[in-house]
């Protein structure tokens, strides 16, 4: 099918990359015009594992190629796929921003051309495709189209596994006519028995909410677990494990960390908020889930604090990782974003290493941050060390090397990652996190 994805984002160029290696032939759209030029150079903007070789091989195979221009991309279109960003707004009222989604619609619309259905992928509150519908008809009283919603599930760092292997596909439709459209889309996912659930437009568009407001949960749960453990001197690592070997909990997004973090779940979950108000009902567990999670945030300044005896001030200390989660450059509501910048407001000298968010966090980050190649450098006389995101480079450090170089041996483990009794044994002073 000939398909059009208007946004080269994270979301963007995975789908579209992807529905390509499906077959179909796929044009991205993007307004930036440096990042078009930098994707028909063949170079790819974001750091996706796996997603350089698939682009490239689908551009070579004249599946996939990347544009700015709408008045040739859209009309060839049997279905245009909108995946700009939708961030919370400025104002900082945790409504998501839709402007750039409405912007995207009235520049689209006069190209639409034979029976076009327009898919939200974007995730979008309730109501918005109706609002796409309503800007279509008002900007192209003659156009053939209907509305769907696809919200996407993808991970960042696992984003082309999720695309191609999904556990389902939701599609959100009003008639059967635009259903067999993305039905065919993803007819090659017929093969691994993938699921397809098809719903009406609001009800797709709830569930995205309520698939990352249920993990986020999930997530503020295990941390307050942890903190528990911390106190009655209980292990969380142990408790994840058997509470998840229940089959009604799951075992996956059970991990004690810093804070849930990424373009996703923080905006995502104060947007259903904001929705759950217009409409008079509640969403307590969530609002209770968002607050859990910027006390986790704040409770790991203090653990630091106390690991390096009580005060930042004149301290040295090396942060390995920076990003949200490993595998990706992204920076969106990274943790690191709010404990660094209060240790340093408290005195502390930060030495960084990040695999690929270096560029991206140095962006959001205040200045006085030394930035290091190798992950080492980080050690060289510190008075403590905090593993902030788990990449796998990270897992099986030269431990010796390690304390050969710190001033104090100080391992504040935010993601477990480390055995314990192990640093211990070795005379590292360790703070896991619940591991009491
Ligand atoms: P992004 O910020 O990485 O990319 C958005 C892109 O849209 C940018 O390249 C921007 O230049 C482009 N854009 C904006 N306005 C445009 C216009 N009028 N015409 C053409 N291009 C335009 O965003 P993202 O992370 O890819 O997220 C996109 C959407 O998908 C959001 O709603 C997000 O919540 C959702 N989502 C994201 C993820 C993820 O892992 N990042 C996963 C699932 C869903
Ligand atoms: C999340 C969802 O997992 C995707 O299904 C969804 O499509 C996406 O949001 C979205 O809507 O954009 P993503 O934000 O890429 O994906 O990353 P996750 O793997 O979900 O991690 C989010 C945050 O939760 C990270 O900061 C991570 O460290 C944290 N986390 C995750 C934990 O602290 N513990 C866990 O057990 C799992």
């Amino acid at each position: 099918m000939k398909i059009t994805i208007i946004g080269a984002g994270y979301v963007g160029i995975v789908s579209g990359t992807c529905l390509s290696e499906f077959g179909h032939e796929v044009v991205c759209v993007d307004n930036d015009a440096a990042k078009i030029a930098t994707l028909c150079q063949g170079q790819i903007p974001i750091y996706e594992p796996g997603l350089a070789d698939l682009v490239a091989k689908n551009v070579s195979g004249g599946r996939l190629r990347f544009t700015t221009d709408l008045s040739e991309a859209v009309p060839r279109a049997e279905a245009v796929f909108i995946a700009v960003g939708t961030p919370s707004t400025r104002r900082g009222d945790g409504y998501a921003d839709l402007s750039y989604i409405y912007a995207a619609v009235k520049e689209l619309a006069p190209y639409l051309a034979g029976y076009t259905v327009v898919v939200d992928k974007s995730t979008v509150p309730i109501g918005t495709a109706r609002q796409v519908s309503r800007i279509i008809r008002e900007t192209n009283p003659t156009a053939d189209f209907d509305v769907a919603s696809n919200p996407e599930f993808l991970r960042e760092g696992a984003a082309i596994g999720d695309f191609m292997r999904p556990d389902r596909v939701v599609i959100g439709v009003e008639n059967e006519r635009a259903a067999a459209v993305l039905r065919e889309i993803y007819s090659p996912l017929y093969l691994i028995e993938t699921p397809i659930v098809v719903t009406g437009i609001e009800t797709a568009e709830l569930i995205k909410y309520a698939a990352n407001a249920f993990l986020a949960v999930k997530i503020s749960f295990i941390n307050e677990m942890a903190n528990i453990c911390e106190a009655v001197g209980a292990d969380a690592i142990a408790l994840a494990k058997a509470i998840g070997l229940d089959g009604r909990i799951g075992k996956k997004f059970l991990h004690p960390g810093p804070g849930y973090g990424g373009s996703c779940f923080p905006k995502d979950t104060v947007a259903l908020l904001r929705t759950v108000q217009e409409y008079g009902v509640s969403a307590r567990i969530v609002e209770s889930a968002v607050e859990a999670n910027a006390a986790q945030k704040a409770r790991m300044v203090k653990k630091i604090r106390d690991a390096v005896g009580g005060s930042e001030a004149g301290k040295i200390i090396g942060v390995l990782g920076l990003t949200f989660k490993p595998e990706t450059d992204d920076m969106r509501e990274a943790p690191a974003l709010t404990i660094l910048p209060a240790l340093m407001e408290k005195g502390a000298r930060i030495i960084a290493h990040d695999p690929q968010g270096m560029k991206e966090a140095a962006k959001y980050l205040p200045e006085g941050i030394t930035y290091v190649d190798n992950p080492y450098e980080v050690f060289t006389g510190a008075d403590a060390i905090i593993l902030l995101t788990e990449w796998n480079q990270y897992r099986a450090l030269d431990l010796k090397e390690v304390m050969g170089r710190m001033k104090s041996p100080v391992f504040v483990d935010l993601r477990n990652v480390y055995e314990p009794n192990r640093l211990r044994e070795m005379g590292f002073v360790y703070f896991g996190n619940g591991r009491g």
